[in-house]
């Protein structure tokens, strides 16, 4: 079974084509530049990006596997949580496509995505805990099989990618500003400065607001001669605790749901310390950690082809009158 995954809930337009399972092409066209500038993703200009490029992506993934429409199969298109705007691209041209060809359409939820895209390249035993964290999402599942989760806690607050992006704001030193972080951290200490860990009555969730305020206070305090030269401190110290809850957590739920293997999605799984971190303690308590390559913990087409993959296998079909949604949390689908 050829199909073509489409997905268009932020700043990415991708698609891709699997056969089987199996990537033929994973086509993304990133957006970032033309956000860069406003420090964030901007709805508007998102929406009119992938109106723009779409086709050409499209175009791209079908002559990079070389294949033409007609041997497609089924369309899968993510159908939400995301940008409205950037979502109605996608299922828009995901549906003209299906009618236009009488093959099958499929919804696919985003996040039910991200936490199969580590089968593009390995095969993990079920069950397992997923984390999916990204500038949107913090959210932690129990996922037993294909098709079948249960979201056990997210944050309460910022994504940890956001927390990410307000201290490289603050800072003045750009965006997206998990990767800068990241780089910065590098060279600081990161005992120097401790911020506070989230402790939460509801077991699996997440809140970082604490750290961020806790780093807003610390520069209003320091001159700026401190400022500078306590960079690196403060951006380790930040990672650090970002880190902490992120995997103590994790960690947490996979000892209570008596699993020994965690999978990390999303756009910070790309974090060097948080891998680090995972991978240390994984050895230590006995637990397998999977991580997808960078390319497919990001947005890509590839994860949505292949969760809508497995939704078809099952007899799934989204009907014509499929629509979008911006806000959903994954409860238990079985
Ligand atoms: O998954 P993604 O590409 O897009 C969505 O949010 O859907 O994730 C982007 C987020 C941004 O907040 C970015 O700062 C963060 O992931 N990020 C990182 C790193 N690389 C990207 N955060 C921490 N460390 C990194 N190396
Ligand atoms: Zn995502």
């Amino acid at each position: 079974m050829k199909i073509l995954g489409i997905e268009t809930s932020c700043d990415e337009t991708a698609a891709s084509v699997l056969s089987e399972g199996k990537v033929l092409s994973n086509i993304i066209s990133s957006q970032l530049n033309l956000h860069r500038k406003y420090g964030g993703v901007v709805p508007e200009i998102a929406s009119r990006k992938h109106i723009e490029v779409i086709l050409h992506v499209i175009q791209e993934a079908l002559d990079l596997a070389g294949i033409t429409i007609e041997s497609l199969d089924a369309i899968a298109v993510t159908k939400g949580p995301g940008l409205i705007g950037s979502l109605l691209v996608g299922l828009s041209v995901a549906k003209a496509m299906a009618f236009a060809r009488g093959i099958p359409l499929i919804g696919v939820d985003h996040l039910e995505g991200h936490l199969y895209a580590i089968f593009l390249e390995t095969n993990p035993p079920f069950p397992y805990v997923g984390l999916v964290v990204s500038g949107g999402h913090t959210n932690l599942y129990i996922v037993k099989d294909f098709c079948n989760y249960q979201l056990l806690g997210k944050t309460r607050d910022d994504a940890a990618g956001e927390v990410f992006d307000k201290l490289a704001k603050l800072l003045d030193l750009g965006y997206p500003g998990g990767p800068i972080i990241n780089k910065i951290s590098l060279n600081g200490d990161p005992a120097r400065i401790h911020f506070p860990r989230a402790q939460l009555s509801t077991e699996f969730d997440f809140s970082f607001s604490g750290v961020k305020t806790a780093a807003s206070y610390l520069l209003k305090s320091l001159s700026p001669e401190e400022r500078s030269s306590m960079i690196p401190h403060i951006a380790a110290s930040y990672q650090e605790a970002i880190v902490d809850m992120l995997v103590d957590k994790t960690f947490m739920a996979a000892e209570r749901m008596g699993v020994s293997t965690i999978l990390v999605s999303g756009g910070v799984a790309a974090n060097t310390r948080l891998r680090e971190k995972f991978m240390e303690d994984g050895k230590t308590r006995g637990i397998s950690i999977y991580f997808p390559s960078p390319h497919l913990c990001t947005d890509n087409g590839a994860m949505i082809a292949y969760a809508g993959w497995k939704r078809l296998q099952r007899g799934d079909r989204s009907p014509m009158s499929l629509n979008a949604y911006s806000r959903k949390d994954l409860m238990r689908i079985s």
